[in-house]
């Protein structure tokens, strides 16, 4: 079984991720990494998590931070464009991202990557 993804593609995603995750922690925090299988109906899911416990995303932007150039940081510090593009590499393997965040006490981003089947390889029964 292989997470249909390819490493460049993902390697950004866990970069933007983490780099969110160290702009939300300024004085410093706990950033914490972690990797599944999300048993989800009848498909397995890879699950590649990012949790902070940084200042959090307020309410009204979680439905824009996945928007391009959505951004809360100064000129210079944000372009917006991080969680877009990890938004549109996650969603072109047939994932999907998912964001909890409680504002004052952190962020956890989930990318949820399919399970692929690898095709059995065919024995040689001589
Ligand atoms: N881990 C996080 N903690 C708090 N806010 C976050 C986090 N990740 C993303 N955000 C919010 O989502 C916005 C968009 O993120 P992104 O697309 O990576 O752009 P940028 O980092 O350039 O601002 C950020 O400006 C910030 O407001
Ligand atoms: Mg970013």
């Amino acid at each position: 079984m292989n997470p249909a993804t390819n490493n460049a593609g993902d390697q950004i995603v866990q970069i933007n991720l983490l780099i969110n995750a160290m702009d939300a922690t300024p004085e410093g925090g706990k950033i914490v990494i972690s990797t599944g299988i999300r048993d989800k109906g009848p498909d397995n899911w890879v699950e590649i998590s990012v949790r902070d416990n940084g200042t959090g995303i307020q309410s009204e932007h979680l439905d824009r931070i996945f928007d391009p150039y959505f951004t809360t940081k100064g000129v210079g510090e944000g372009t917006g464009l991080g969680l877009a593009i990890c938004y549109k590499i996650v969603q072109s393997h047939g994932g999907f991202l998912e964001v909890v965040s409680k504002p004052g006490q952190g962020t956890e981003f989930h990318v949820l990557l399919p399970m692929r089947q690898e095709t059995p390889a065919i024995l040689d029964t001589e």
